[in-house]
């Protein structure tokens, strides 16, 4: 029987949310930079760039912090066994109308590929941006003598795998948005993130 559960929490909807927003917003900014697109002028979308990725860093930290206190950090260890039933599955049994392979509860609410390509991002995207953004930004630092080079590594190269980053996290985004249409209907899983709340099968063990 279906029955209405809360599946995400508070701080994880106010999380995600926010990281979208400021995701989209370092994207528009940051391809300003890189020179792609004309919006706020070079120097403000550098400024806009830079603030918007030390509210990032806070909101990661603040969402490491969750997710190791909370022990939701399990949700994403991937089923490998499962994996491939869920792959058949986006390939071919959701155009013909097959029931779901893996079954959405509260305590195992991302499917194999979900908690696949969540882990992706957290561990390859996310890094790899933060990590070039910061030597990017301390590249060289003023100190009382003159301009201090503080990475060895030459500033062609850093910039070179941030966009790298950058253009990867945009496919995870385009995938990740088509992804979560495919739930009971297209809306579904949008407005659980939205409102917390889901419809899911009874899970007897809960
Ligand atoms: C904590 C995260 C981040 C930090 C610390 C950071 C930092 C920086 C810095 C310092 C620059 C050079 C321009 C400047 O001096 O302000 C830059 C450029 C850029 N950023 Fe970020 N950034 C971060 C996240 C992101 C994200 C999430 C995206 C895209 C989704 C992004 C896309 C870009 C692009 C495309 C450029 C232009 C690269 C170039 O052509 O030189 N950044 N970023
Ligand atoms: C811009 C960058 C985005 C990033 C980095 C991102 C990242 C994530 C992550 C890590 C999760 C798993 C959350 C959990 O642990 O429960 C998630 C879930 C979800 N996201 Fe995003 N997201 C982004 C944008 C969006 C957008 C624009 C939408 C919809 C329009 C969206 C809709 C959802 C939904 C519905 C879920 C629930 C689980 C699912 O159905 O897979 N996300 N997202």
């Amino acid at each position: 029987m279906a029955q209405l559960v809360y599946v995400y929490k508070q701080f994880e909807r106010f999380w995600h949310w926010s990281q979208a927003v400021l995701i989209l917003f370092l994207a528009l900014t940051g391809f300003e930079v890189h020179g792609s697109i004309y919006l706020f002028g070079f120097e403000k979308a550098v400024i806009y760039h830079r603030y918007a990725a030390w509210l990032l860093l806070g909101l990661i930290v603040f969402s490491i912090f969750w997710h190791i206190t909370t022990g939701e950090w399990r949700q994403y260890r991937p089923q490998l066994s499962k994996l491939q039933a869920q792959l058949r599955y986006y390939t071919y049994g959701m155009f013909k109308g097959e029931p779901h392979p893996t079954h959405k509860t509260l305590r195992n609410k991302l499917n194999p590929l979900q908690a696949l390509t969540y882990l992706g991002f957290k561990l390859l995207m996310a890094p790899l941006l933060v990590s070039t953004g910061l030597l990017y930004m301390f590249h060289r630092s003023i100190d009382a003598n003159d301009m201090v080079l503080i990475s060895e590594i030459p500033l062609e190269w850093v910039a070179w795998l941030h966009t790298l980053g950058a253009y990867l996290l945009l496919m995870f985004v385009i995938i990740h948005v088509y992804m979560t249409t495919t739930g009971a209907t297209p809306l579904a899983n949008i407005k659980a993130m939205l409102t917390g709340y889901e419809e899911l099968e009874e899970d007897k063990s809960e």
